[in-house]
């Protein structure tokens, strides 16, 4: 079979590569979409090579057919078939034209959402599932502030946050606030003009935010302390701004500050809570039923064929990045 292959910082192409073989556990799925993700381009750096014993292969998420099933996932056991279309949660390996996934990764494709386009959930859902889980119910008028809320992350968070009550504030440039507000944002802040605290306390009468969704990390820390309510929570899934930042425990304790941090690639595939297997089988449960009601909906900026993996990549890269999430089409 083939796959998109790379040397750190060399160019992307699409050659030959090992067949994958379902392992105990595992089906492998004909590929016919994957989705980009900001983890790809600091994979090719060098910066974020796979977990262990993971795909070597770029592509955090796909959709397409399961073509064989692995020991232990025989017979349905899972509830899967060959044949089944699926989308699924990878630590890598979607760049390619067949890839084997464990079986505890896989969703179906929910009801009204095409088999191409369901490669855009699996990352996203899961990691803003994940980063919103263990909020408590939002209280009347209560607002959620959503850091890149054009992002792949942000897109899926304000329709999320929206669809459990939440009222919804999203930082963006200028030219994605339409896209932001056609999620569902009642406020969108344009970063580079505005100060989202300002902002915030503004629409809120002074509390602040019940919760604040980051993607930007140190620069943003302060700032953000300063935008959550008394009793807010906050959760990091990115540092575009810096990992280190310094804070004062006495201002989070005055504050009662609930602070979380997260990441989604490094997390075991099975062995309960936190695990892959488990937040899958949550989203499956909580979030495949806001899509198929259409509260929720991948949002895909640009499709690209897969071969021309290569010009998706500068397209995220740059200042023109759509919004939303950057499909790669078989
Ligand atoms: N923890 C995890 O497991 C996990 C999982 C997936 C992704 N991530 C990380 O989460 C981050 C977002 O992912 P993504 O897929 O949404 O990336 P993306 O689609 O490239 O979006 C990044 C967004 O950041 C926004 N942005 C840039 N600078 C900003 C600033 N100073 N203030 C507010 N927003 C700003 C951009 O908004 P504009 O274009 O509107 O300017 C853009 O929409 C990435 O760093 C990614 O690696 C983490």
């Amino acid at each position: 079979m083939q796959a998109m292959q790379f040397e750190v910082d060399g160019p992307l192409g699409w050659a030959d590569a090992s067949e994958p073989v379902a392992g105990t556990g595992e089906v492998v799925v004909e590929v016919v979409a994957a989705a980009v993700n900001r983890a790809d381009l600091l994979q090719r750096s060098g910066k974020y090579p796979p977990p262990a014993g993971e795909s070597e292969v770029l592509g955090l998420e796909c959709s397409g057919t399961i073509v064989a099933l692995g020991a232990g996932v025989a017979d349905g056991v899972e509830g899967w078939a060959v044949g089944d279309q699926v989308c699924a949660l990878l630590a890598g390996g979607g760049y390619a034209e067949r890839v084997a996934v464990p079986a505890t990764q896989l969703l179906p494709v929910p009801e009204g959402v095409s088999l191409a386009d369901a490669a855009a959930l699996p990352e996203a859902v899961c990691t803003v599932w994940s980063a919103i889980r263990d909020l408590p119910e939002p209280e009347e008028g209560e607002l959620a502030l959503v850091h890149g809320g054009s992002g792949g992350m942000g897109t899926m968070a304000i329709q999320l946050l929206r669809a459990l009550g939440w009222r919804v504030a999203a930082t963006a440039s200028a030219r994605h606030r339409e896209l932001c507000a056609s999620l569902g944002a009642e406020i969108v802040i344009e970063y580079r003009a505005e100060d989202f605290v300002d902002v915030v306390k503004g629409a809120t009468e002074g509390r602040g935010a019940g919760f604040v969704l980051d993607v930007i990390g140190a620069s943003y820390l302060d700032r953000n302390l300063e935008a959550l309510a008394l009793d807010g929570a906050m959760t990091v899934i990115a540092v575009q701004g810096g990992s280190k930042a310094e804070v004062d425990l006495r201002r989070l304790m005055q504050r009662r500050v609930t602070m979380r941090a997260m990441t989604l690639r490094a997390r075991p595939r099975t062995g309960g809570r936190g695990s892959k297997a488990e937040v899958v089988r949550q989203v499956r449960e909580t979030v495949w039923p806001l899509i198929a009601a259409g509260a929720v909906r991948p949002v895909i900026g640009a499709r690209v064929p897969l071969v021309e993996a290569e010009r998706a990549h500068e397209l995220m890269g740059s200042p023109e990045a759509p919004g939303g999430k950057l499909l790669l089409v078989r």
